[in-house]
């Protein structure tokens, strides 16, 4: 079984149906953002209807229930009210390192050992090293995108203690 933590409208998925997901949120949103590449209106709408609407700092799972998790959860600090980008990705409060480090602790708590956590974090607001500190694992390797090279892919194996 695969965990999809903060899912969001699912955009990085090929497939936003994957049957061996589960897929949570803390929202259920219906949204229309501005997206110049989509509608010839320039607008665009995302869903956001996770399979459970759950809270990443205190998962409703058992330990040990997923063998891969994908974590990818908002990235900014700040942003203004009417900020399109925090409409779609979701915003950090103001304890953004304590819900991190949270959200880390359960993705492992909830993963199988040997289970691997792919942790997706863009780095223009904060640093991915200042994000990296708030656990004690170590990624093994990742890959970084996007047109200013700030969005990093990150793999974690949780390893037999
Ligand atoms: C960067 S977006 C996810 C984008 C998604 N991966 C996609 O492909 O579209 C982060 C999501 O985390 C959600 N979120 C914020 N705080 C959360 C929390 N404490 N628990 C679960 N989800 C949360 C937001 O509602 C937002 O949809």
């Amino acid at each position: 079984m695969i965990l999809d933590p903060c899912c969001g409208s699912r955009m990085m998925w090929f497939d936003r149906a994957n049957p061996m997901t589960l897929f949570g949120d803390t929202r259920v949103e219906t949204l229309t953002v501005t997206d110049r590449s989509h509608k010839a209106d320039g607008t665009r709408v995302l869903q956001v209807a996770p399979d459970t609407r759950m809270d990443f700092r205190q998962m409703p799972f058992a330990d040990e229930t997923f063998r891969l998790i994908a974590f990818d959860p908002p990235h900014l600090v700040r942003a203004g009210k009417k900020s399109w980008l925090a409409a779609k990705y979701g915003k950090l409060g103001t304890d953004w390192r304590d819900d991190l480090r949270r959200g880390f602790a359960e993705c492992f708590r909830v993963l199988t050992t040997d289970g691997v956590l792919i942790f997706k974090w863009n780095e223009t607001q904060v640093a991915l090293r200042d994000v990296l500190a708030l656990t004690p694992h170590k990624p093994l390797f990742g890959h970084t995108s996007g047109r200013k090279g700030q969005t990093h892919w990150m793999t974690f194996l949780k390893e037999v203690k």
